[in-house]
C-alpha cells in the first residue's frame, strides 16, 4: 500500500512529530508498504488529493495535527486514516474540556480551574489559596510539559500563567498531586487492549521537554512499581477515558498515582509519541507489539474504519 505520513508541520511539537513521522515510515517499509513523509503545509491538501494513497498515517502532534483539524480535512477528503476522529481528537486537546467530562463521569481528575481571559494581578494569590501550593499553571491546548510550570510560590503561579498564555490564550491552574508517574497505552485495533502499566521516573527536576526527549534522562518501568490493585485501577480508568471520549485506535492516558492508591488523570494523548525514546511503542512491546506490527495494525484499523462508514463521518 501506499501510505502518507504526516508528520511535522506547525505545532511546538514539529521536531517530535518529525521523529515520530521517520520511525513510523521505517517500520512501515519494513512491512512492504510504501511510505511517504510529508511534512505538514499548505501543499499538502493537493498532494493527498492527487497522491493515490490508501492510506494516512497521522503522526502530528499537538495543534493542527492530533487536534481535529487534519482528520477533518482527510475526512473531506475521504481517505482513511489512523487513530482517533474528529470529534475525539478535538476533545482531547482540550485538557478542560476532557477532564470536566471525566469528572462528571466519576474519574479521578485533580482539581483544576481554566483562567478568564483577562489575568488580573491578585489571580496568582487567589488560585494558590484555592489550589494550595505548589500546584501546576498550563496551556489548555499543548503537549510535551511545553509551557508548564510547577508553581512553588505565588510569584511563580503569575510568571507561570504569562509563560503559558505565550503558547495558548487558555491557560489552566491545576491542584500539584505528589505521587508515582505512570502513563497506559490502549489501542482498539480492533480489540480493546489495554496495555501493561509504564512507570516513568526522570532526572530532570519536573517531566520536561528535554527529559522526555533525550535518551536516558527518563526512564520507563514496567510494569509500574505501585501494588497490583493499583495497576488494576489504573488500566480500567484509561479503558473507561477511552471509551467515554470516543477514542479510536490507540491513545495513551497519563496519571499519577499517589500515596493512596488513586488514579489521577492528568491527559489523553490521541496520536502519543511514537519516536524511538516513547512511552507507547515500549508498552506495546512489553505486551509483545512490535513497533512494525503497531504501525501495520493501525493502517488496517483506519482502512477498517473507512470501508465500514455509512455515510459521512
Ligand atoms: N496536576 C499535576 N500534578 C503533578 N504533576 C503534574 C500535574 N499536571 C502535570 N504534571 C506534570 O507535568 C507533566 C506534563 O503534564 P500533562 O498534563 O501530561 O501535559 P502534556 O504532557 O500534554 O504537556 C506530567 O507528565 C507531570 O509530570
Ligand atoms: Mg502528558
Amino acid at each position: 500500500m501506499k501510505i502518507a505520513i504526516l508528520c511535522g508541520g506547525r505545532s511546538a511539537e514539529r521536531e517530535v512529530s518529525l521523529r515520530s513521522g521517520a520511525q513510523v515510515a521505517a517500520a512501515l517499509a519494513a512491512c512492504g508498504h510504501i511510505p511517504e513523509r510529508l511534512d505538514m503545509d499548505l501543499e499538502t491538501w493537493e498532494r493527498l488529493r492527487r497522491g493515490g494513497f490508501d492510506c494516512a498515517f497521522i503522526a502530528l502532534h499537538g495543534r493542527l495535527g492530533e487536534d481535529g483539524t487534519v482528520q477533518g480535512m482527510l475526512e473531506l477528503l475521504g481517505l482513511p486514516y489512523t487513530g482517533s476522529g474528529v470529534l475525539a481528537s478535538a476533545l482531547c486537546i482540550d485538557k478542560t474540556r476532557t477532564n470536566r467530562l471525566l469528572a462528571a463521569e466519576g474519574l479521578s481528575v485533580p482539581d483544576f480551574e481554566e483562567m478568564p481571559e483577562q489575568v488580573q494581578e491578585d489571580d496568582a494569590e487567589a488560585l494558590a489559596g484555592r489550589l494550595g501550593l505548589p500546584l501546576v499553571v498550563k496551556p489548555v491546548r499543548e503537549g510535551s510539559t511545553i509551557g508548564l510550570t510547577i508553581a512553588g510560590d505565588v510569584d511563580e503561579v503569575a510568571s507561570g500563567l504569562v509563560l503559558a498564555r505565550r503558547y495558548d490564550r487558555r491557560v489552566m491552574a491545576q491542584r500539584f498531586v505528589e505521587g508515582t508517574e505512570v502513563t497506559v497505552g490502549v489501542l482498539a485495533v480492533p480489540e480493546l487492549n489495554v496495555l501493561p502499566t509504564l512507570e516513568i521516573t526522570y532526572e530532570n527536576e519536573t517531566y520536561d521537554y528535554d527529559a522526555k526527549y533525550t535518551a536516558g534522562r527518563s526512564h520507563h518501568i514496567i510494569p509500574a512499581r505501585i501494588p497490583e490493585a493499583s495497576r488494576q485501577t489504573v488500566a480500567e480508568a484509561a479503558a473507561r477515558a477511552f471509551r467515554l471520549l470516543g477514542c479510536e485506535g490507540m491513545a495513551r492516558v497519563d496519571f499519577i498515582v499517589d500515596g493512596a492508591g488513586t488514579p489521577w488523570l492528568l491527559e489523553v494523548n490521541t496520536v502519543p509519541g511514537l519516536t524511538e525514546v516513547s512511552l507507547l511503542p515500549d508498552a506495546a512491546r512489553a505486551a509483545g507489539v512490535g513497533f512494525d506490527e503497531l504501525c501495520e495494525r493501525l493502517v488496517r484499523q483506519g482502512i477498517a474504519r473507512h470501508e465500514q462508514r455509512v455515510g459521512p463521518l
